[in-house]
């Protein structure tokens, strides 16, 4: 399974890739915003600031709700860096946007699904990938794994290659959970990256692994 890191923050995606174990980013306005980000210049900059730390997909959201605002601004993101990969919502003007971006070799992301029948159409309109906001369907007292596993289910019974992108990952065991029924890529916040290493046999192990070698050396 591959891991994004969701943040707009430099220093998170820099601290990540570090990890090794980084292999791409996705974005959305409200994070942009926490970076204390303003206007569309800069936002755009931070686009290419972002790209330049990481050899990997990066996620850069449209803000138009109607297709040719949605075509425009994607072709503008997609001219930034090769590693841009337009973010379009599940909407109808989306679906026809991501159809044309397929057409015309842009890749995407289709975002903010909440179930298996949207994330039916974003495959059907060609979306590179689909993001399935795990978490956020936990909050509404629903099943967010169960979600991703029902649309591997579909996407498996007819080849569809959209790659399924959980996100809204609260925390690790939702990225075990995921990688257990097929998710092709987990973005997480970095708390949840790290927290995969954490393990207190590990601490309990390693400490006593250094206390016999200091016995080895007198
Ligand atoms: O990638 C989408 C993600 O940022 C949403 O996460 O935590 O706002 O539900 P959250």
């Amino acid at each position: 399974m591959k891991f994004f890191i969701d943040t707009a923050n430099l220093a998170q995606i820099k601290e990540a890739n570090e990890l090794g174990v980084l292999d791409g980013v996705t974005t959305n306005p409200s994070l942009m915003a926490k970076e204390g980000i303003k206007g569309d210049a800069a936002v755009l900059e931070h686009y290419v600031a972002i790209c330049n730390l990481v050899n990997g997909p990066v996620s850069a959201e449209v803000i138009s709700t109607e297709f040719k605002g949605m075509v425009e601004e994607g072709k503008k993101l997609a001219a930034l860096h090769k590693n841009i990969v337009v973010k379009v919502p599940m909407i109808k003007d989306g679906i026809k946007a991501i159809k044309w971006f397929t057409e015309n070799g842009i890749k995407t992301n289709c975002t903010l699904v909440f179930s298996a029948a949207q994330a039916l159409l974003a495959a059907k309109a060609g979306a590179t990938m689909v993001s399935p906001f795990i978490g956020r369907v936990d909050d509404s007292n629903w099943d967010g794994v169960q979600l991703i596993e029902q649309i591997r289910l579909i996407y498996d019974n007819y080849d569809y290659k959209t790659e399924i992108l959980a996100a809204s990952i609260r925390n690790s065991m939702h990225i075990v959970r995921c990688a257990e029924v097929g998710a092709d890529i987990a973005t997480c916040p970095l708390s949840s990256i790290v927290s995969l290493f954490s393990h207190p046999l590990t601490d309990i192990g390693l400490a006593k692994f250094l206390e016999d070698h200091k016995k080895v050396n007198g």
